[in-house]
């Protein structure tokens, strides 16, 4: 794809004219919000949940920010514009531009910037390998903020041990993965951590939670400790980059027979036949 066009505060602008200031405030704290959306056949999949999550994440960090109806507004233009069909909208609203200081200056401008690229879903999913690691980030993990550092570090010492992701340990029980959230299998039965404000309240994993319920399957959210992830028949991890990704070893260990599992492997066509039809709103 050629430079993909730039929606910035109201405007959409070429790749090389979309400039952000030196002093922006995501320059120099990382102080904003962000969201990735997911387009299949030219419609947002779960974009009101990610509109929800985005209001939540902006009131979270005190940031004023332009009506989510104007910003998914804006989302689907920049995907129609450029005639995308499967595509990830990246979207992030900065606190705007100041002179450094520490505290959260009042009245500022927020930056609003969107880039859409084209996205394609591998199938087969093929199995991953990840490590865990202690859950080091701040205690503010449900809000989607742009300070990434923490995670950014535990996926560079995952890939660094020959894993493609690490998952989060605290004090013994499991919260997400570095930009995904976390479902295990057990005796066929779906779990996944609670909502709490350790980990980000992922859209795919509350879109597989409807299609649990919606389809007879057994799916709870549960308290997972470490000895429970490390013993589970299945794990895979969700997001929507990343659609839904197998794990088929933790820490050097095969998960279950270390094969792609059935549950995963129903989940997955579950979840194709939501994002192509958009069933899930
Ligand atoms: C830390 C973290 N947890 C979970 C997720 C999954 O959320 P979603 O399914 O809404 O993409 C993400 C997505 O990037 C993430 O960064």
């Amino acid at each position: 794809m050629a430079d993909p066009l730039v929606y910035l505060n109201g405007n959409f602008v070429p790749y090389a004219d979309a400039r952000l200031g030196v002093e922006d405030r995501s320059v120099q704290f990382g102080d904003g919000v962000y969201e990735v959306v997911r387009y299949y056949d030219g419609r947002a999949f779960k974009m009101e949940s990610h509109m929800r999550r985005l209001a939540r994440s902006a009131a979270g960090i005190e940031l004023t920010i332009p009506p989510v109806e104007e910003i998914s507004r804006a989302m689907d233009k920049l995907v129609r514009r450029q005639n995308l069909q499967d595509a990830a909208v990246y979207l992030q609203i900065t606190r705007g531009e100041t002179a450094r200081v520490q505290g959260i200056p009042r009245g500022l401008s927020p930056n609003v910037i969107a880039i859409a690229r084209p996205a394609s879903s591998v199938r087969p999913m093929p199995g991953m390998k990840v490590v865990t690691q202690s859950d080091d980030r701040w205690a503010r993990c449900n809000l989607k903020t742009t300070m990434l550092l923490p995670a950014m570090l535990a996926r560079s010492r995952a890939e660094r041990l020959g894993a493609a992701d690490a998952v989060f340990i605290r004090d013994g029980f499991v919260t997400e993965a570095t930009a995904a959230n976390v479902f295990v299998v057990r005796d066929g039965t779906v779990l996944t951590p609670p909502l709490s404000n350790y980990l980000l309240a992922g859209c795919t994993r509350e879109a597989l939670l409807e299609l649990y319920a919606a389809n007879g399957i057994t799916a709870r959210e549960e308290l997972i400790t470490h000895a429970d992830l490390l013993a589970a028949d299945e794990v895979f991890l969700t997001s929507t980059n990343s659609e839904l990704r197998p794990v088929i070893a933790i820490d050097g260990r095969p998960v279950g027979s270390g094969e792609v599992g059935p549950l995963f492997a129903r989940t997955l066509s579950l979840f194709d036949a939501a994002t192509r039809t958009a069933v899930l709103a």
